[in-house]
């Protein structure tokens, strides 16, 4: 059996992101919420170690998440972050205090000392961090292993029974060793052997989709896009023939894409494909409607209908897959996280849906770790590495009212972008580039004579994860030849624009 990692999570937006630093050390994590697991079961599922997450609580408010203080006398290392920090202490006999002047944001200075958890870490380095309450006293049996110039503990540990608190993130890309720490931790501290590899994760899901779906007819959401390929080839290996795969064309696509998606599915992939042309049904949901917010969610409301009308000719289906993925889950609000965007695929869900359940296999997971997915079930490089496209397509990429004429003009405008950033080999230096045709139209002059067109604007984002993106430095020489092409190649655009915002502030897509 594969040794893993408990995340016990206490309601922070971290929890998926802790896992995911663990997977990458090759070691499996398991996520659960903190009252959903006893102590007698975190025994009996011999976990190696376990992580606290951090969360939006004080742990001295009435019903503040708490855990049950026979977790500490397990014998199982235990590394609390931020709240979890916080709490470990307070539950052990020591007091946790909130002071406006010991709160830190952002990136701080820390300074470590010998401690397992810090080794190969120099003593100052620079860590992210969080927080108001803080440790003002520890409990017996621990020692503060960091400090920094307002918090008299940063990190504490009891090495005898293999407690560690780190008031900072570890988790996060600006902890600059949080890597190392997390490291030491599985590793030195807890004992692992880092043999968990992406195989597992497959063989895992497979087998729990053939024995949770067995009996069971599926239909698959297929827009062509990274998550929904590898979510279907998951379950076609799970459950074969019991999975429909409809390939919705709302006419929101790019160019040539319907037909691309068709062939490689029908013919690659022998998939019980069924593409469905519903151009002019989306066309006439949308006509009117300018509120990104609104279109989404009748984008989003369309789609199941339409799957619902397709699953009354297939006659019964049981349940509908997805191929959401862990970003999206974050963004359209988990628990008490801010929703920020509602995704169709999450937050635009009508209340009744004539299907059983939803299944949604890469809930769990990264893009990154999608497409390392994507690679061991053997899809081919070119759909592996497409860039993102949202479900919602063009609809969010033509600001305001959504026409047909709208949708082709960006059609040939991205066409072209696509086709000189690939041209020119910088898809390596993007994670993904697009056009949006803004409501903006403006004067251009064309020959002598005066034009009054849209207005373009060009997006190309370098990220890892797509929750935060920094915008991609293109060479002027493609940005320049990319504008001439278009003003010269498309009629009805007389501006191009380069968009230089990162997310945050920004989001990647304008809507
Ligand atoms: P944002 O705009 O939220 O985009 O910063 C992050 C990533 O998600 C994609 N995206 C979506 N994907 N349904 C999807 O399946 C959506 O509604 C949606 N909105 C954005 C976006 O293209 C980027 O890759």
């Amino acid at each position: 059996m594969n040794e893993k990692i408990l995340v016990l999570d206490f309601g922070g937006q971290y929890d998926q992101l802790i896992a995911r630093r663990v997977r990458e050390q090759h070691v499996y994590a398991e996520i659960r919420g903190y009252d959903h697991i006893t102590a007698d079961e975190i025994e009996e599922n011999g976990y190696k170690g376990i992580i606290f997450t951090g969360g939006p609580n004080s742990v001295y408010e009435e019903n503040s998440p708490q855990c049950d203080p026979v977790i500490f006398e397990l014998g199982i290392p235990i590394l609390g972050i931020c709240y979890g920090d916080q709490l470990m202490a307070h539950l052990l006999g020591g007091q946790v205090k909130s002071s406006e002047a010991c709160s830190e944001y952002g990136k701080t200075r820390v300074f470590v000392t010998g401690s397992m958890l810090f080794e190969g870490i120099p003593e100052e380095n620079v860590c992210w961090m969080s927080h108001t309450d803080y440790i003002a006293e520890l409990p017996e049996g621990f020692r503060t292993v960091a400090v920094t110039e307002k918090c008299t503990c940063a990190a504490m540990e009891d090495a005898k029974r293999k407690l560690y608190g780190v008031q900072f993130h570890p988790e996060v890309n600006h902890t600059v060793y949080g890597k190392q720490m997390l490291y030491n931790f599985l590793f030195e501290i807890c004992g692992c052997r880092g043999d968990w590899k992406m195989e597992d994760y497959l063989e895992h899901s497979i087998e729990r989709y053939r024995r949770e779906l067995a009996g069971k007819k599926v239909l698959l959401a297929l827009s062509g896009g990274v998550d929904s390929s590898v979510a279907a080839v998951l379950l076609q290996k799970a459950i074969g023939d019991d999975l429909t795969c409809v390939f919705v064309d709302h006419g929101l696509l790019r160019k040539n894409e319907g037909d691309f998606v068709e062939k490689t599915f029908r013919e690659t992939f022998g998939m019980n494909l069924i593409r469905i042309d519903a151009e002019a049904r989306f066309l006439t949901k949308l006509k009117g409607i300018t509120e990104p917010e609104k279109k989404r969610k009748i984008i989003g409301e369309e789609f199941i209908r339409v799957f619902e009308d397709e699953g009354k000719k297939l006659g019964k289906m049981d349940i509908l897959a997805q191929g959401t993925i862990y970003p999206d889950v974050v963004e359209s609000g988990k628990g008490d996280a801010a929703a920020i965007k509602s995704h169709h695929n999450v937050g635009g869900l009508p209340d009744v849906i004539a299907f059983e359940a939803i299944v949604e296999p890469l809930r769990e997971l990264f893009k990154d770790e999608v497409r390392k997915l994507g690679e061991r079930m053997g899809l081919p490089h070119q759909l592996v590495w497409r860039q993102p496209f949202p479900g919602p397509g063009l609809a969010v990429r033509v600001i305001g009212e959504v026409t047909k004429e709208k949708l082709d003009i960006l059609r040939e405008v991205d066409a072209i972008f696509c086709e000189e950033v690939a041209g020119d080999g910088l898809e390596n230096m993007t994670n993904q580039y697009f056009a949006v045709l803004t409501d903006l139209r403006s004067v251009g002059v064309k020959g002598d004579a005066r034009t009054y067109g849209y207005t373009v604007a060009l997006r190309a984002v370098t990220t890892d994860d797509f929750m935060t993106a920094e915008w991609t430095r293109l060479p002027y020489e493609v940005l320049e030849k990319v504008s001439n092409r278009i003003t010269n190649e498309v009629a009805g655009i007389t501006r191009v624009v380069y968009d230089i915002t990162s997310k945050p502030p920004a989001t990647v897509e304008w809507e």
